[in-house]
């Protein structure tokens, strides 16, 4: 099994480039099968979830060709059987994308029903509510949810929730229904705006995507297109983290400033020097960091896929700072490994009150899942120490060549699959 081992104290300092949004191109991939003709995608970043997602695709019959590790063309016009198994529904969530794609194009499609994962119980009650505003009789038959619609009509559906998942999905259903179809409450992350680009790559008729209420006219046919997925915000954010807690100056290359606002006013509240450019941002991280309070929510607030992220830097930030989930039930669970470490922290349901410390000492511990396991990598990189991070097949999902870009920042890490491996670098480090 293989592990990141870590000897921290090492300040960041330099460049890393950022790669293409996980979470757009998840979405992205599903809606390049609602045509015929040939898609080609770049910029997609070359994480386990992506290749998942190419597999459960492939496993229906789309064709997909690799250009290279970060470009595919996609050709959706074979795909026979229009029902998602389980091995790939258990991998990756995102396959849920292909439900809404498949049945806007074929007016059928079957999905093994998501389970919950580890932050949280995910239910997708407002994916079906949205189908079925749009004619779609939906029914949970043996754990699959069963889509079919003689026609899929335009309507006005207001979402209960704010949910990125929800949104995307039914505006690709309705990005072939007939007529016009509103969707209020909508999500407005940077990654739905990209699969509303998209699509209207492919001549969809999409408008209002980035605002809570996005309008759609549905058309008959999509057609080929050319498109790169935006830069990943998550990604960003975890590398502007890593120089903060560092105490570093990292130079974070090819991003969109303006989808890490957000992120950038916490790092200046905690004493962070954030300077923007076109397609870059410095974090310059010197002195003392001090407390602050943040709440997660929906886009243009504070990601809730950041929150490990800045939980671990608060930590070492003198006062008390509080953290408030407001969007999955179970996203602390980096704190309990965070307390071997040394931290000094107490959840009380979807708030966790830090009190900073000194300093962190390296331990083995394990990630839990995919961001609170970027985030104790980042804990490991501030600790006096070594540390041993296992289970990272979950960072693996969501970060491309992790440990490579931050050895190219001066961290200690490396990947490792033995004892062996582990004593070469404790001799290397001293
Ligand atoms: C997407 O998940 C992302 N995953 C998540 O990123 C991200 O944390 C989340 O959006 C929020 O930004 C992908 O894009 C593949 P939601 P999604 O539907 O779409 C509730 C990562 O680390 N809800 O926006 O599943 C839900 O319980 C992952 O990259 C309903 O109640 O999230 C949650 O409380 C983790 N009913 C809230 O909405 C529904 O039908 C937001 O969920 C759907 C969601």
């Amino acid at each position: 099994m293989e592990q990141y081992i870590i000897k921290g104290g090492n300040p960041l300092s330099g460049e890393v480039e950022i790669g293409g949004a996980k979470n757009a191109a998840l979405a992205i991939l599903a809606a390049a099968t609602m045509t015929d003709e040939t898609v080609t995608i770049d910029n997609l970043p070359d994480v386990r979830d992506v290749k998942v997602m190419l597999k459960a695709m492939e496993g229906i019959g789309v064709i997909v060709e690799r250009l290279d590790k970060h470009a595919v063309k996609i050709n959706g016009s074979l795909v026979q059987n229009k029902s998602i198994d389980f091995e790939f529904m258990k991998k990756i969530r995102a396959s849920y994308y292909l439900l809404g794609a498949l049945l806007g194009k074929y007016k059928r499609a079957d999905v093994v029903l998501p389970g919950g994962c580890n932050i949280g119980s995910r239910p997708i009650d407002q994916h079906i509510k949205g189908f079925r505003a749009l004619g779609a009789e939906v029914k949970i038959e043996h754990g699959l949810i069963v889509t079919k619609a003689e026609r899929l009509v335009g309507n006005h559906i207001y979402l209960d929730v704010v949910t990125v998942g929800a949104t995307i999905n039914v505006m690709m259903a309705a990005a072939m229904a007939d007529g016009k179809t509103i969707i209020e409450n909508a999500a407005k992350e940077p990654h739905v705006v990209d699969v509303a680009n998209f699509l209207n790559s492919m001549g969809a008729n999409i408008k209002g995507a980035g605002t809570d209420v996005i309008r759609i006219r549905g058309v008959e046919k999509l057609h080929k297109t050319e498109y790169s997925v935006i830069p990943d915000q998550i990604e960003a954010g975890t590398f502007m983290f890593a120089g903060a807690i560092t105490k570093g100056d990292v130079l974070i290359k090819n991003v969109i400033p303006k989808h890490l606002e957000s992120i950038s006013a916490k790092l200046i509240e905690i004493g962070c020097e954030v300077e923007e450019f076109d397609d870059a941002v410095r974090v310059i991280s010197k002195g003392e960091l001090h407390h602050t309070h943040v709440k997660t929510l929906p886009y243009p607030g504070y990601p809730t896929d950041m929150q490990p992220q800045i939980g671990v830097t608060l930590a070492l930030c003198e006062g008390t700072s509080i953290v408030t989930e407001s969007i999955f039930e179970n996203r602390f669970k980096y704190v309990d490994e965070l307390t071997r470490m040394g931290a000094n922290i107490k959840v009380e349901g979807n708030t966790a009150i830090i009190d900073g410390v000194k300093n962190y000492t390296g331990a083995a511990i394990n990630a839990p899942d995919l961001r609170a396991g970027a985030a104790l990598v980042l804990a490991g990189l501030a600790a006096e120490g070594i540390t041993i991070v296992d289970d990272i097949h979950y960072i693996q999902r969501g970060y491309e060549d992790f440990e490579v870009k931050l050895q190219q920042l001066g961290a200690q890490i490396e990947k490792v699959a033995s004892e062996r491996d582990i004593q070469k670098f404790k001799l290397k480090v001293g």
